[in-house]
């Protein structure tokens, strides 16, 4: 709804790949995008919240063709899922649209056109690196060589990640295609740039005038201005995913062209695709933008550019945060640290998500941590135990002695005072996208409240004085009410079920105030809930460390023994199958590895309560022995706890367990006791059986 004599803002968050799934690095961004939107939203601002899919490029379009699909399918597939997992995590988007789309293909087209007209854009013939056999040109990351500087192996064809050089992909020595590992040739093309070195006056004053931007990376990008800018590149030939360039055969505007273009059209999109109506509102409106650091040169050089020479709006703001690491290193799958919105939320509320970046979110560009651990103590510390806590406890107290009604409440003013110095920090912090401290404000609230309550002891009171009391819980449903309304940018499902037991719903910013009397309330409940204690990966055998005292030969076959061995607590009698490879003495008094919790079995008549461990590579077999070890101590992988429920040999055999450079590994992790690391004798590589 278009509000009277207020300028529209446009927010942005820059938009994903649409070759890959959201995972909780992109979340950084969205979600403190939507905790700011929502402020805006909630202190009646004209807000429309943009973002899209950044669909087009050569990744898109090779991943598209090795799938077997046309790449209008592949992004197509993404948009739903990156729509369903912003869903899940309550961000909120006016709208959320695509790269690949009639607005942006005139918005692209007409911001060309104007550049070209200006002469902002010429032709020049360069030298790239062109794969015959795949018929393409090669961009820096499909094609890997020798760097030409300090001559490291396998390197991509823009940067060495060994001595850190940058290059040109026909640069590299000895390259190579990464798709089809033939050797690419150099090869002529004719190519658009962008005249941004005619730019740097412009961008400086921008840049140097703006007082909204970080100086951080004011700093950083007027560096970049001073040591000169280069003209910019923005065709690829084909084949490409992407816009053709009008009057060319086989030439496309390169990703990042139309990528930024995509705010606009998304914001067109709003407006019902009325494209000359969203360039008016788009230059009238405030713009905002918020990225990560990566992505720093193409919205502060790119991209205003872009816009001064095509006569549109520049952006008033541009947030920058930092990257986010898990456990303090890069998120990598290998690690088991590389999470999708969708992996988080099997084991974890979206909302605790929200708390933990909005907790540490400044506008420092420095990297943002998650360490699993501390997201639990925070969300049970400061979550639960103090805003959970005082929600329920004022609302449960007031449903059982007053039957959930608010009558006259207390003005006790040194509190109130408090507060609503508070209440203005907390609308501060969000207006200038400072989301740590306004958390930080808003739990002090918190807090305040739950020492008022703690201090007053109405459960004692309200035997002696009971309309004292009734105005005392009063004040207290009073801050919860105004919680309710300071929380909802970052708990919007929280603070809309709080409304609900307030029985009051979608209150806004101006609905902050101690005046919420005579009122009757809903039933309360507990509104979050302890995140649990992790819960420990389970190894579905429960294997022990047995000394074989005796050993025999199975009366009915001749490839068997029968075995009794100590297992600590219990003896057991085991068949086992290696008579052809072991001599009774080579076994006798030797500790092994038993499967305790085997379902027991009869192996030609005998007897056989568990299962030794061994490691077979077709033609030898070789006990495992653990001579360092105790008996009756648990053998383990890692960390894994065993199991000791009961087995049977189907399930068993279905277990993967290998022996590699001789050590026993399941998943990646090692077998071993306290005192050593199982070794395989005699086999270097095979199955454990
Ligand atoms: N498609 C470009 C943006 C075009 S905007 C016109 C792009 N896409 S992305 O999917 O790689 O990243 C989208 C946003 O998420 C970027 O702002 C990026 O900085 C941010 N993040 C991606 N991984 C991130 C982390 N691990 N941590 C924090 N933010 C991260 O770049
Ligand atoms: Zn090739």
């Amino acid at each position: 709804m278009p509000k009277k004599n207020k300028k529209r803002i446009i927010v942005t968050s820059a938009l994903p790949y649409a070759n890959g799934p959201i995972h909780i690095g992109h979340l950084v961004e969205y979600i403190q995008t939507d905790i700011f939107v929502r402020f805006l939203r909630l202190i009646g601002e004209d807000v429309v919240y943009c973002c899209a899919d950044d669909t087009h490029g050569t990744p898109i379009e090779i991943k598209a063709k090795e799938l077997g699909i046309v790449p209008e399918e592949l992004i197509g597939r993404f948009h739903r899922d990156h729509l369903r997992d912003f869903t899940s995590f309550n961000i909120k988007f006016d709208s959320y649209y695509s790269t690949n789309s009639k607005e942006n293909k005139y918005f692209s087209d007409l911001i060309f056109e104007r550049l070209k007209k200006k002469n902002l854009i010429y032709q020049k013939e360069i030298e790239l690196t062109y794969c015959g056999k795949c018929g393409r040109f090669l961009p820096d990351r499909y094609v890997k060589g020798k760097c030409p500087k300090c001559n490291a192996p396998d390197q991509y064809g823009d940067v060495c990640e060994s001595c850190n050089a940058t290059y040109k992909t026909t640069d590299l020595v000895e390259p190579y295609c990464v798709v089809c590992g033939s050797k690419p040739i150099r090869r002529i093309s004719r190519h658009y740039f962008f005249k941004l070195s005619a730019f740097s006056d412009k961008l400086k004053k921008w840049l140097v005038e703006n007082k909204n931007l970080q100086d951080e990376i004011k700093n950083y990008v007027l560096n970049w201005i001073k040591e000169g800018l280069e003209d910019w590149d923005i065709s690829r030939d084909g084949p490409y995913f992407g816009f053709k360039i009008p009057n060319e055969e086989n030439m496309y505007y390169y990703v990042w062209l139309d990528a930024p273009i995509g705010y606009i059209s998304s914001f067109a999109n709003t407006l019902k695709g009325d494209v000359k109506k969203a360039e008016r509102e788009w230059n009238k409106a405030k713009i905002m933008h918020f990225i990560g650091k990566d992505i720093t040169y193409f919205h502060f050089l790119f991209w205003p550019a872009m816009l001064i020479g095509a006569d549109f709006n520049l952006p008033e703001n541009i947030a920058v945060h930092g990257f986010l690491t898990v456990n303090k290193e890069k998120m990598s799958k290998s690690r088991g640290t590389f999470f999708t919105a969708e992996d988080f939320l099997k084991e974890n509320d979206a909302e605790y998500l929200r708390f933990y970046y909005a907790r540490v979110l400044s506008k420092k560009l420095s990297d943002i941590d998650l360490d699993f651990k501390e997201l639990r103590d925070i969300v049970n510390n400061e979550m639960v135990a103090n805003l959970g806590n005082f929600c329920y406890r004022t609302l449960s107290f007031l449903g059982s002695n007053f039957d959930g009604k608010v009558g006259k409440i207390s003005q006790d003013r040194e509190l109130i005072k408090n507060i609503n110095e508070k209440i203005k920090k907390v609308k501060e912090s969000y207006s200038e996208v400072n989301l740590n401290e306004a958390v930080r404000e808003i739990m002090a609230i918190s807090s305040l409240g739950n020492q008022y309550f703690q201090n007053k002891e109405p459960w004692k009171l309200v035997k002696e004085d009971k309309e004292k009391t009734h105005k005392i819980v009063g004040l207290c449903v009073n801050i919860v009410k105004n919680l309710s309304i300071l929380i909802q940018p970052i708990f919007p499902s929280f603070s809309a079920r709080l409304q609900e037991q307030l029985g009051v719903k979608e209150l806004k910013w101006e609905d902050i105030d101690f005046k919420f009397e005579n009122k009757k309330l809903n039933k309360p409940e507990i509104l979050i809930k302890k995140m649990a204690e992790e819960a420990k990966e389970e190894f579905p055998l429960d294997l022990r460390v047995a000394q074989i005292d005796f050993v025999e030969d199975h009366p009915d076959a001749d490839k068997l023994y029968v075995l009794k061995i100590n297992l600590g607590k219990e003896r057991r009698q085991l068949v086992a199958g290696l008579r052809q490879y072991y001599k009774k003495e080579q076994l006798l008094n030797k500790k092994v590895i038993v499967v305790a919790n085997l379902e027991h079995a009869k192996l030609r008549g005998v007897r056989s309560e568990g299962m030794l461990l061994a490691a077979d590579n077709g033609k030898d077999v070789g006990v495992l022995f653990v001579e360092k070890s105790l008996v009756g101590e648990r053998v383990k992988f890692g960390n894994l706890e065993n199991s000791s429920r009961m087995i049977s040999f189907d399930n068993f055999s279905k277990i993967k367990m290998v022996v590699k450079d001789s050590q026993v590994v399941y998943n990646n992790l090692i077998l071993g006791t306290k005192e050593e690391d199982v070794k395989a004798e005699k086999v270097v590589s095979g199955e454990v059986k």
